[in-house]
């Protein structure tokens, strides 16, 4: 199955002539430069001036970094001149025609495989979630109600989006902290951030856990009958009349336990930290709960938690002026897209109330747009009902240790009261 093979930090420096702009995507893709903050001047820059820009990952096909919202839209939306089917990332890859990962599969199979899961992360179906969902969000905040001093990242957003994607997966929660570890490991490619993996081999390694962990689950439903939950759905499943093979399962694990894991987990930190920094704003969120899904948005807006991806081109085409043959690369910058000025008002301003003018943060649109979309939504809205009006003082104490990743827009540490001294 396709686990990328880390590359090495270095090799994804950018070469470039020196120019200005040069140095702005240099730092863009450095994931260095994520551990001060995210570089929003570098990508308003870009925006303004080289929306379509050149970049020479070495030893990599040349690349384009698109910055503006309309191209990241376009890109999405059009499968046939941007293939997934070659990777993702910063990683070069060939996925196998009978991968189950589906961000990394084209339309035609993609709807196929995608309608296997699809059912379980429906609106209505996530909605029978929100109860279990509610008594979670109930016992983060007794939790840190007993603490007064807490790191919001474990004792919230991290509990909050594992407990979620446990019990979508039928993961039993006391094991829902080996899906951490690995998930941390295998999502940061293993190579960015070395707390989360020290070492490429660790990247091996949670995988190989990780899959054994899967085979055990299988086997226990196998054996003690299906649950209702995901793994056993798709015991049953079929595509063109075959079940899923083992590389195929333990592909939708992988994929279910990383994407529903890395991203709630990081839009909540974003969000806390946010609105600390505002605390009108969150003195509203406090006394309205009807403002609550406006604000989900602004929150998903704010982080872009998955801050791009990558297509490869497959017929020469015009982009921005440019002409791009078929074999390079197109990296579509969901954080940029969501502060581009053209789109959003006052883009660098964080405003619950603002209305949504189509964000990003779920992808540009398109076959691949975020299958857990409707889960995220509302697992974001029940903490956020929760959490204000139950402790309204809650603020940030101390720095954000923040992700060393320019693929997720991560916080691993941030020291919060409650505000009850
Ligand atoms: C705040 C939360 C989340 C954010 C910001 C987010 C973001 C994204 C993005 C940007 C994509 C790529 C879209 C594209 O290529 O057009 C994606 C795809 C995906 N997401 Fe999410 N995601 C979130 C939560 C979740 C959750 C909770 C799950 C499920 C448990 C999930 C499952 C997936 C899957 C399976 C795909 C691949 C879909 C496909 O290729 O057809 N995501 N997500």
């Amino acid at each position: 199955m396709n686990i990328p093979k880390p590359n090495l930090v270095s090799s994804l420096a950018t070469e470039h002539s020196g120019s200005a702009l040069d140095l702005d995507a240099a730092a863009v893709l450095d994931p260095d430069t994520y551990v001060t903050g995210a570089p929003f001047e570098a990508l308003a820059r870009l925006r303004a001036e080289s929306p379509v820009h050149p970049v020479s990952l070495p030893g990599l096909p040349k690349s384009w970094l698109l910055t503006r919202h309309t191209d990241v839209r376009t890109v999405s939306r059009d499968t046939e001149t941007f293939t997934s089917s070659r990777g993702n990332t910063l990683v070069e890859v060939e996925m196998s025609p009978t991968s189950a990962m589906l961000p990394g599969i084209d339309p035609p199979r993609h709807v196929q495989v995608r309608k296997l899961i699809n059912q379980g992360f429906t609106a209505r179906n996530v909605t029978r979630l929100e109860p279990h969902m509610r008594k979670v969000a109930r016992d983060i905040v007794a939790n840190i109600t007993e603490k007064g001093e807490f790191d919001a990242v474990p004792d919230i957003s991290a509990e909050m989006s594992l407990q979620v994607i446990a019990d979508v997966l039928g993961v039993p929660p006391e094991d829902r902290m080996d899906v951490f570890r690995w998930s941390n490991a295998i999502g940061s490619l293993g190579i960015e951030d070395p707390d989360y993996a020290p070492t490429p081999e660790a990247l091996g390694q949670a995988s190989a856990e990780m899959f054994r962990y899967c085979a055990e689950l299988v086997e226990d439903r196998r054996k003690h009958g299906l649950k209702d939950d995901i793994l056993s759905a798709l015991l049953v499943a079929e595509v063109d009349g075959e079940k899923l093979n083992r590389d195929q399962l333990n592909e939708f694990f992988l994929l279910l336990a990383i994407a529903g894991n890395e991203t709630t987990r990081n839009t909540l930190s974003h969000g806390i930290l946010a609105l600390s920094e505002h605390p009108e704003q969150r003195a509203l969120l406090a006394r309205d709960p009807s403002a609550i899904p406006r604000a989900v948005e602004e929150l998903l807006r704010w982080s872009t938690p998955v801050m791009h991806f990558r297509r490869t081109v497959t017929t020469d085409v015009e982009l921005g002026g440019h002409h791009i043959p078929a074999g390079d690369w197109v990296l579509i910058h969901y954080l940029s897209a969501n502060r581009d000025e053209d789109v959003f008002e006052r883009a660098d301003e964080f405003d619950v109330t603002r209305e949504d003018a189509g964000h990003a943060a779920f992808g540009g649109g398109g076959t691949h747009f975020c299958l857990g979309a409707q889960l995220a939504r509302l697992e974001l809205r029940v903490l956020l009902e929760e959490l204000y009006p139950n402790v309204p003082g809650l603020a940030v104490t101390g720095a954000p240790d923040r992700l060393r990743s320019s693929f997720f827009h991560g916080i691993k540490r941030l020291p919060c009261t409650t505000g009850a001294a």
